[in-house]
């Protein structure tokens, strides 16, 4: 399956992000669900105002889709202050970075996307950013080369990473705040999709958004982009009214079924099933059965699966548990020794 054309990964069609933008939330109050994520924040933004300091550096890590951007926006927004958006893999020099420091405004958010993919070079530069603001810049070189210090204005530092375990110690040791996201419930996607709704100028009722949000693996990009598909068919097959009946026609076309699965969730479990008596099976073979990277299937497609009890990590490798061969219709033989965990 091509993985960047599949409707429930987060990644899919980026030219949507332009329509999403319209539905991002602007305040903490506007923003649904990530009780503890917003609840913290909420404290340390009033905080630091309160002391006319700038906020600690934060670091968002989790699944992909869950607003880590639309977050660093409202950081920025309540603290009153403007956002400059990059992304790790974007800085490639470390010139960039000091350009993009030195530019800064006293107080400004800069949000790094992917943080985890900086090069090791520019990680260096923004250490001494991030504690003394302030950088070491080296002129010259050879014998006549020399380092000086310049300061930066005081800034906060928003990273954001689906793989916090990949960051380097220092790197990390330098965010004071640590901030989860978690997959949304159904019912927290549910009043997303409504909200989303109003927006758009759709109409839906209740079931209608129970039923996308319970087919979209927990991440609001996925419940946005499956409203607005549902929509096309609610509009040209039925009255334009999402209800239970049009959401469920529409999500059995795109082949979601009830729990957001697709064909690809399908055949991975069933590879693990059918090859790998139902594991433990390796990653990287799991990847190179899928023909999908291993990090892919670590990041976007595991936590899902993993939320939903159908998937198990182990020190061996991946596991598909009794709840996913019942929703499968395969019958359950534990056959071998690593099986009778379940
Ligand atoms: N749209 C996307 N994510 C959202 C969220 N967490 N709250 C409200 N609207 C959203």
């Amino acid at each position: 399956m091509d993985f960047e054309n599949r409707i429930v990964s987060p990644d899919y069609n980026f030219t949507e992000d332009e329509a999403e933008l319209s539905l991002r939330p602007r305040t903490l109050n506007e923003y649904i669900g990530q009780d503890k994520a917003k609840d913290n924040l909420r404290i340390y933004i009033t905080a630091a105002k309160q002391r006319k300091e700038t906020l600690d550096h934060c670091l968002l890590y989790g699944p992909p889709g869950l607003g880590k951007t639309t977050l660093s926006g409202i950081i920025a927004r309540e603290l009153g202050v403007n956002l400059r958006v990059t992304s790790g893999p974007a800085i490639e020099k470390q010139g960039d970075l000091v350009a993009i420091l030195t530019s800064l405004e006293e107080g400004d958010v800069l949000f790094i996307d992917e943080i985890h993919r900086l090069s090791r070079n520019v990680e260096e530069i923004l250490y001494p950013a991030m504690e003394d603001f302030s950088l070491d810049i080296i002129i010259g070189k050879g014998p006549s080369a020399r380092s000086i210090r310049i300061d930066v204005p005081r800034f906060t530092l928003v990273g954001a990473t689906t793989r916090s375990g990949q960051l380097t110690a220092p790197l990390r040791d330098r965010f004071g705040v640590l901030l989860r996201l978690e997959l949304y419930t159904p019912e927290q996607l549910s009043e997303i999709v409504i909200r989303s709704a109003g927006i758009l100028g759709i109409e839906i009722d209740k079931e209608g958004a129970l039923e996308i949000a319970s087919r979209s693996r927990g991440t609001p990009r996925i419940a946005n982009r499956l409203l607005k598909r549902v929509r096309d068919i609610a509009q040209v097959e039925f009255d334009g009214v999402i209800t239970e009946k049009t959401a469920r026609a529409a999500l059995e076309r795109f082949e979601i079924d009830e729990l957001g699965l697709d064909d690809f969730d399908r055949k991975m479990l069933e590879i693990i099933i059918k090859n790998y008596c139902g594991g433990p099976v390796g990653l990287d073979t799991l990847a190179a059965a899928m023909g999908e990277e291993a990090v892919t299937i670590e990041d976007v497609y595991e936590p899902y699966l993993m939320q939903i009890g159908f998937l198990s990590r182990t020190a061996r490798g991946r596991c598909v548990t009794k709840l996913a061969y019942d929703h499968l219709g395969i019958p359950f033989v534990c056959e071998t020794p690593q099986q009778s965990m379940f």
